[in-house]
């Protein structure tokens, strides 16, 4: 256990966030202990100078010690001075659990933030591109080839969503049934066998808010620029109430100016001509084949109903009946994996072409069955996890897919990043909105979360519908409600 000593007491969590990187166990103390090992972080001014000294503490003797120092310009405000002492405590913490440990985590001394939205700062400021990457790579201390990364995504987000129109939003329709639960998921996921009587009652209601939330939109006068159906796994409906449902959206908003409509069709064990026909008749122009892994063994450990074959079968259909724009999920770390495998796995994803590759790293979360499960699998170390995002990111290169879109989250293997890839002109609208919040989204359906972005102030807020299918069904109204008081609240005009 590594006790920590700061005397910056309002910098404890993102000090925190950062040894997490290093450390498994540590905790914020009062007093350098006697025995064990310490971390002392001070703060001080010195000649003009404003300055973090780390020393790394064992017995009560400091083995180690770095500091960190900045410039104080005349003009400095009060916001800017915490924001850059903030950047020199977690740099100082960076360089020196980094030099204790050996290691030198990738991203640098960002743990929350997303890399891409300090690069479009930058942009915005007109500082050019290798200036950019000097500045991540200095002040944030990005390795160069993730400063690289993050700096050619943000440049593709500015062809398409940059500057931010305040005029448009995107529609996101929850479709929380799936097939089984997969062992790493946490996203809204009812199971067919418990919730299967209720999905036609969802339909019908889910059709009823949609009608209303297009209303909303209508006498909000904003623009429909994507429309994005998720879930859960929207092809575990029949035919039939995929139809019903697309049509509906269809019918009640104003498509003159959508430029892209998805539907994750998902897991291949429930999809099928009747379905995929149903997508094609109704214009759907992105949809989701998501293999996750094409070995079969952690296919089945991962609790998904479906070979790689299926996946190849599944995909090869969609292709004949005409679909060219298809995207495919991996996830890097499934348990029991080794970079071997991923490598596999791409081999054969190659050979399918995919217009776009959305790569993520594994997450343990809280909601998922596996982190009750942990001692029951083996999972990636961080040598192996780094590795597989290499792979990964050389095969992308290969199938002519460049990144255009990244996120970052908490507890990811290794922290490491999720990322799109995609053949230029075949980025998803959508998904790159969802990652900036530059743009309002529009939510309906159980577990969707409605985000307002006020441009103006900075900020973004959240309505989200309820996650529980029988609550959605029961307090309808009120989800609508709660959407249209957000938008008509202060005359709000959302620029
Ligand atoms: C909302 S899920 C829905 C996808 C669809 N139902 C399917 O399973 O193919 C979107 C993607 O998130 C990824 N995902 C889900 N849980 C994850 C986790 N714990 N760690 C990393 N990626 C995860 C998977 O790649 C998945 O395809
Ligand atoms: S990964 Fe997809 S299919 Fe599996 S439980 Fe999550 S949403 Fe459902």
């Amino acid at each position: 256990m590594l006790q920590v000593i700061i005397d910056r007491s309002e910098f404890e969590y993102e000090a925190g966030e950062l040894i997490k990187l290093f450390e498994a166990e540590f905790a914020f103390s009062g007093e350098i202990p006697e025995t064990g090992r310490a971390l002392k972080l001070e703060s001080f001014e010195d000649s003009g100078f404003i300055c973090c000294k780390g020393s790394y503490i064992q017995n009560a003797a400091i083995q180690q010690s770095h500091t960190e120092q900045i410039e104080l310009a005349d003009t400095i405000d009060s916001r800017t001075l915490k924001r850059e002492s903030k950047i020199l405590t977690k740099r100082c913490i960076f360089e020196l659990l980094s030099r204790v440990h050996g290691t030198k985590p990738p991203w640098g001394i960002l743990t929350g933030i997303r890399p891409t939205k300090i690069v479009q700062e930058l942009l915005d400021s007109g500082m050019t591109e290798e200036d950019i990457m000097h500045n991540l790579e200095e002040k944030y201390r990005l390795s160069p080839e993730k400063a690289k990364m993050a700096t050619a995504i943000a440049i593709t987000e500015r062809k398409y969503i940059y500057p931010p129109d305040s005029g448009k939003i995107a529609l996101y329709v929850s479709i929380p049934f799936c097939p089984t639960r997969c062992i790493y998921c946490s996203f809204p996921s009812n199971t067919l066998k418990q919730w299967g009587h209720l999905k036609a009652e969802y339909v019908r209601t889910l059709i009823y808010e949609i009608e209303q939330t297009a209303k909303i939109v209508s006498r909000w006068g904003k623009t429909l620029e994507s429309v994005y159906i998720g879930g859960g796994t929207p092809t575990t409906l029949s035919s039939g109430e995929l139809r019903e449902i697309i049509t509906a959206i269809r019918g009640s908003f104003d498509f003159s100016g959508v430029k892209e409509f998805t539907v994750e069709a998902g897991r291949v064990d429930t999809i099928d001509e009747d379905k995929l026909m149903a997508l094609r008749e109704l214009d759907i122009d992105r949809i989701s084949i998501n293999p996750q892994t094409m070995n079969d063994a952690t296919l089945k450990r991962i609790g998904r109903r479906h070979t790689s074959s299926d996946v190849e079968a599944s995909f090869k259909m969609a292709r004949n009946m005409g679909f060219s724009n298809i995207n495919m999920d991996i996830i890097l770390g499934l348990p029991g994996e080794k970079p071997s495998d991923v490598e596999a796995t791409l081999e054969r994803i190659a050979e399918l072409s995919p217009e776009s590759l959305t790569v993520h790293t594994m997450a343990i979360k809280r909601a998922s069955n596996l982190r009750g499960e942990l001692s029951e699998h083996s999972l990636a170390d961080y040598e192996d996890m780094e590795s597989m995002v290499d792979i990964s990111a050389e095969y992308a290169k290969e199938m002519g897919l460049v990144p255009y879109y990244m996120y970052r989250q908490k507890y990811m293997l290794g922290n490491l990043e999720n990322v799109g890839y995609a053949k230029p002109g075949c980025e998803c609208i959508y998904n790159m909105n969802i990652m900036e919040e530059q743009q309002s989204i529009m939510a309906v359906g159980a577990g969707g979360i409605s985000k307002f972005v006020y441009h103006d102030e900075n900020r973004l807020e959240r309505v989200p519908n309820v996650k529980d299918i029988q609550h959605y069904i029961a307090r309808i109204d009120e989800m609508i409600k709660r959407k249209e008081e957000e938008v008509f609240k202060n005359a709000y005009t959302g620029t």
